[in-house]
C-alpha cells in the first residue's frame, strides 16, 4: 500500500459519483454497476475513485472492497477511497473496505459549522475537535493516505476552521478536504477562505506535501465556479460526480471542471490526468446506470452542448468551427455523425466501426450487436455514431437480468382500449404471459409487466422519451424511474419502436429495484418472480 505524491501543478480528480453521487435520490446503483462505473473512471483517468461508504450497509462494503481489488489492484490504478463518519466503528469499516487497494485511503468527516454542531452533533467546539483528532489519528493508524473533511466549511467559522485543519494535519491528514456542503458559498469569498486557510493553518502551508481540496454543491448552480475559485487559490483536489449527480441540486460536474481546465490552459496553466475523450461514454454510462437524463443543455455533455441552431451560429461554424465552438465536440469524445453504415455493411465494418469509438466488441457479444445493428439497418437508412452508441448502451448497459423481454405486442388507436401482452423469461427460464389494458399503449405496456412480475409496491416518477437522431426512423431513447421504500431506480431503453423502447426502460428498473432491494415482504404471486440470475 502506497500514498501518492503529485506534482503540485496537477490537479487531482476525485471523484465521488459512486458515494456522494449516488446518494442523490434516484441513482440507486446495484453492486455490479459500482464495478463497470469505477472500471469507466480509472479509463477517464481519475486520481481517486470514492468507492462508497463502506458502513452505510454490508453490501457497500462489498461493493467498495470488489472496486479496491477489482479496479484498484495495481500500481497504477487510480486511489480508492471510501468514506467514514469519525466514529472508530465507521473508520475500520472503511479500511476493511479499500484496504486491498494497491493506493487506499480512508476519508473521515465531522460537521464543524455552529449549525451542524448545535443541531446535529450537539458537540461543543473543544469537544468536535477532540473528536477529530481521535478520528484521524485511528485513520492514520491504519492507512498512510488519510483525508479529513470539516462538513459545511462553507459556514463554519474561518478561525475555528483554521484549528480544526490544523489538528486534522497534526493527527496525520494528508489531503483536507474543504466542503461547501450546501452550496451556499460564492466564488470569490470561496477563493478567499481557501487562501487564508492554505496561508494560516499550520504545518498544512505551500511545500508542507498537505493537498487541499475542494468539494462543493450545486444549490446555487455555482458549484464549478466555486470549485475552479478553490483551485485558483491553491487547492490541488478537486471533488466532483460524473453529469454532476449528488445530493438536491448535485455536485460539482468532473466534465465541467476538467473542460474547464482544458480549453484555457494559459489562465488555469494547470495539468490533469483525465482523458477528456472519455467523457461523453462516462456520462453515457452513468445516466443510463442512474436512469437520470441529463438535460438538454447541460454543459459539455448535454445534447445541445455542440448543436448550433441560430443561421448566424452555423453560418460561423461552417466558415471555421472556432467562430462558435471553444471545444471541439472530439475533444469531449463525441465523434461527428459520419453516415458510415447501411444496410450492406458487414460485421467486419462494424466492428472496426465501434473500436473506433472506443468500444472493443468479439465473439457473442459481436454477434448480438450485429443482429441489433442488422435490425437497425433495415428499418433505418443510415445508422449512425449516436445510433450505434445508443445500441451499444441498450445491449450492455443493463442492470442484472431476473426477467428478460421475449416478446411485446400493442393494439392502440381511438378506440380507448389500448391492450399490451408480454411475453417474459423468468429467472428460471420459462416463459411467462399476461395482457393488460391500460390509459395508453405504455400504461398497458406496464401493467402487462406487472402482472408477470408482481413488483414490490412502486410509482413510476419520472418517463422520458428523446430522439437519438432526427428523421422519422430515428432510434428512440428512454428513461424511466420508478420510486419504491424511498429509494428510487432508473432504467433505460432504446428501440427504433419508442414503445418497445419504454418496455425495455421499465423492465430495467425493475430488473434493477429487484437485484437491489429484493421482494422484501412482498410475495410474488405464484412461482413466476423467483429471483435469481435468468436461464434460458
Ligand atoms: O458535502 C459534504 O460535506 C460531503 C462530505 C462528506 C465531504 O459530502
Ligand atoms: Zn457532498
Amino acid at each position: 500500500m502506497t500514498r501518492r505524491v503529485y506534482d503540485p501543478n496537477r490537479v487531482i480528480f476525485f471523484d465521488t459519483t459512486l458515494r456522494d453521487g449516488e446518494q442523490s435520490p434516484g441513482a440507486t446503483l446495484t453492486s455490479a454497476e459500482k464495478l463497470e462505473i469505477a472500471r469507466q473512471l480509472a479509463r477517464l483517468g481519475v486520481d481517486v475513485i470514492e468507492a462508497g461508504f463502506p458502513a452505510a450497509s454490508p453490501d457497500d462494503l462489498a461493493a467498495v472492497q470488489r472496486i479496491a481489488r477489482e479496479v484498484g489492484g495495481t500500481d497504477d490504478s487510480p486511489t480508492i477511497c471510501g468514506l467514514a463518519r469519525a466514529v472508530e466503528g465507521d473508520i475500520r469499516t472503511c479500511w476493511e473496505g479499500v484496504k486491498d487497494a494497491k493506493h487506499p485511503r480512508i476519508h473521515t468527516f465531522l460537521g464543524t459549522s455552529d449549525i451542524h454542531l448545535k443541531y446535529q452533533t450537539g458537540l461543543s467546539r473543544e469537544q468536535a475537535l477532540e473528536v477529530i483528532r481521535k478520528a484521524v489519528t485511528l485513520a492514520r493508524s491504519l492507512c498512510d493516505d488519510v483525508e479529513f473533511s470539516p462538513m459545511d466549511a462553507g459556514r463554519t467559522d474561518i478561525e475555528f476552521l483554521i484549528q480544526v485543519c490544523a489538528v486534522a494535519v497534526e493527527c496525520g491528514a494528508t489531503t483536507l478536504n474543504i466542503p461547501d456542503t450546501v452550496g451556499y458559498v460564492a466564488p470569490e469569498e470561496w477563493r478567499e477562505t481557501i487562501a487564508t486557510l492554505i496561508a494560516e493553518t499550520p504545518g498544512a502551508g505551500v511545500g508542507s506535501g498537505v493537498v487541499w481540496s475542494i468539494h462543493c454543491h450545486n444549490d446555487l448552480g455555482l458549484a464549478t465556479a466555486n470549485t475552479l475559485a478553490g483551485v485558483l487559490a491553491g487547492a490541488r483536489q478537486v471533488e466532483v460526480t460524473i453529469n454532476g449527480i449528488g445530493e438536491r441540486a448535485g455536485n460539482t460536474s468532473l466534465e465541467e471542471v476538467a473542460m474547464a481546465l482544458h480549453t484555457r490552459p494559459q489562465f488555469y496553466n494547470l495539468q490533469t490526468g483525465i482523458n477528456t475523450r472519455e467523457i461523453m461514454k462516462t456520462s453515457r454510462m452513468v445516466s443510463n446506470y442512474t436512469g437520470m437524463m441529463v438535460q438538454p443543455n447541460k454543459a459539455v455533455v448535454g445534447a445541445n452542448a455542440f448543436a448550433h441552431e441560430a443561421g448566424i451560429h452555423q453560418d460561423g461554424v461552417l466558415k471555421h468551427h472556432s467562430t462558435y465552438e471553444i471545444m471541439t465536440p472530439e475533444a469531449v469524445g463525441l465523434t461527428q455523425s459520419r453516415l458510415v453504415l447501411g444496410k450492406h455493411s458487414g460485421r467486419h465494418a462494424l466492428k472496426v466501426r465501434l473500436s473506433e469509438l472506443g468500444y472493443e466488441v468479439d465473439g457473442d457479444a459481436l454477434n448480438q450487436v450485429f443482429a441489433r445493428f442488422k435490425d437497425l439497418a433495415d428499418a433505418k437508412k443510415n445508422v449512425t455514431d449516436a445510433d450505434l452508441e445508443a445500441l451499444m448502451a441498450d445491449e450492455f448497459n443493463k442492470p442484472q437480468e431476473i426477467f428478460t423481454l421475449v416478446d411485446i405486442q400493442v393494439t392502440c388507436g381511438t378506440m380507448g382500449m389500448p391492450t399490451a401482452t408480454a411475453k417474459l423469461y423468468n429467472a428460471k427460464g420459462e416463459e411467462l404471459i399476461h395482457a393488460a389494458v391500460g390509459v395508453g399503449p405504455v400504461d398497458a405496456c406496464f401493467r402487462a409487466l406487472d402482472a408477470i412480475i408482481s413488483p414490490p409496491k412502486n410509482v413510476l416518477v419520472e418517463y422520458a422519451v428523446h430522439s437519438v437522431t432526427e428523421g422519422i426512423d430515428a432510434l428512440g431513447e428512454v428513461t424511466v424511474r420508478i420510486e419504491s421504500g424511498g429509494k428510487t431506480f432508473g432504467g433505460y431503453g432504446a428501440d427504433g419502436d419508442v414503445i418497445v423502447a419504454s418496455v425495455k426502460a421499465y423492465l430495467a428498473a425493475l430488473n434493477r429495484m429487484l437485484v437491489i432491494v429484493g421482494y422484501g415482504d412482498v410475495k410474488p404471486e405464484g412461482d413466476a418472480a423467483t429471483v435469481g440470475v435468468a436461464s434460458k
